[in-house]
């Protein structure tokens, strides 16, 4: 049986694309920028599949230690890297925080609201539209997509969703209509990532997130930033609410944490995550993998290694020399090319025939990029950090001439 043969019989489809119209690709391995599929074939990534391998494919960091305690225990004792970990993660978030540590990024969304309800006892909570913040649990209902259709009876209903603002005058509206949601609804918490990135790289304007925050404050909703795609230097800062000057009591990471080993944290004020300290028996909430040692060794090399980055020469000037491409080419098809935008290497545009050209990139050129956006029509780029100009070149040059074709 052929690989294809075998993943139908074996896989359940849950996992894997499938339109029959694709050719199936079974990853084998990776290095650096590239990944080989089981044919030998060398792709380009564009996206660190999906802002994870930020230092690229198979850093040699993570191969390094050649004795490991690779499983301690999810609950009852932590370990040494985990609470130097924690103790890192508090001071990146120049403050006193607490963290939780967990396997998804799904799970972590999951502990901040749980957490915001746990400390003031009330049970609604605010979600954007377009959001998402994984497919499990109470996560796939503050997620705004359409996995969740088939899963009704498990949705939490208490959530009222917001209009994510992408200009001034829908950012006003949406404060506005927020004053009256608190008014209404007995709110816990409002959680939201400061740059939409599975709903089509889309940024609120600068002053949203602050005011966004004072309401919150003075109606005593906890405010919790999603930046498990945007964050550790996506964006060009080590979080993306650093941009925007305003500070989250709750933060999600995960994704790139651990350089590809499943790890995520809720890290709140201390004062908040205290109240998991309900019991002594046994723990509130317990993973068998939470924060394993392993995963949380890697997830410090990967701290350190960013701490010591300039993320303006590595992020954020790689992610101008992409834009600026990517907008010169925006000026010749503008036909089908539009609203190329970006932070750091962090970057989306518009396309008509998406999809099309989606595939062309993925099965012609073997340039992987991902569909975005609720109509599936922006293509979004997280590379990883260690993208060169020459990749960028390839890349534009690859781009081009499917547009080209295509007008
Ligand atoms: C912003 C955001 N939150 C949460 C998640 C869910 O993470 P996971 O797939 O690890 O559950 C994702 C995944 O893409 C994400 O982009």
């Amino acid at each position: 049986m052929n690989l294809k043969e075998l993943a139908w019989k074996y896989e359940s489809p849950a996992l894997f694309l499938k339109d029959k119209s694709f050719e199936h690709i079974f990853l084998k391995k990776a290095k650096g920028v590239y990944f080989w599929d089981q044919k030998g074939r060398k792709y380009m990534d564009m996206t660190s599949f999906f802002g994870v391998m930020n230092f690229g494919h198979s850093p040699d960091f993570i191969f390094k230690k050649k004795e490991f305690l690779i499983h301690g225990l999810g609950d009852v004792f932590s370990n040494v890297y985990r609470v130097k970990l924690a103790e890192k993660i508090s001071r990146m978030l120049g403050g006193s925080y607490q963290s939780i540590f967990l396997n998804t990024g799904s799970e972590a969304c999951e502990i901040a609201v749980k957490t915001a309800y746990l400390c003031t006892g009330k049970p609604y909570i605010i979600s954007f539209k377009n959001a998402y913040h994984g497919l499990s649990g109470i996560s796939l209902s503050l997620t705004d997509r359409f996995q969740k259709k088939y899963f009704s009876p498990f949705l939490y209903k208490k959530i009222v969703r917001m209009p994510f603002p992408g200009d001034e005058v829908s950012a006003t509206k949406s404060l506005r209509n927020l004053k009256k949601a608190l008014k209404k609804y007995p709110v816990s918490s409002l959680i939201l990532e400061p740059i939409q990135g599975r709903g089509g790289i889309r940024f609120p304007p600068l002053f949203f997130l602050k005011e966004l925050k004072e309401i919150c404050k003075s109606g005593d909703v906890i405010l919790i930033f999603d930046e498990i795609f945007t964050g550790l230097g996506r964006t060009g800062k080590m979080f993306a609410h650093q941009w925007y000057n305003v500070k989250p009591d709750i933060v999600c990471i995960g994704k790139g944490i651990a350089s590809g080993l499943p790890l995520s944290v809720c890290a709140g004020k201390r004062e908040l995550m205290n109240i998991w300290n309900k019991t002594e028996k046994e723990t509130l909430y317990a993973s068998t993998f939470s924060g394993n040692p392993f995963t949380c060794y890697v997830a410090l090399e990967v701290l350190k290694k960013l701490q010591n980055m300039d993320l303006n020469k590595e992020v954020i000037s790689k992610g101008k020399t992409l834009l600026k491409e990517l907008k010169v080419i925006e000026k010749k098809y503008g036909k089908i090319i539009k609203n190329v935008r970006g932070k750091g290497l962090l970057i989306g545009f518009d396309l008509k025939f998406a999809e099309n050209i989606w595939k062309t990139l993925l099965f012609k050129h073997r340039t992987f990029t991902l569909l975005e956006g609720k109509n599936l029509n922006t293509i979004a780029l997280s590379p990883p950090f260690i993208i060169n100009n020459s990749h960028i070149k390839e890349f534009i040059y690859k781009l081009e001439k499917i547009l080209n074709k295509t007008i």
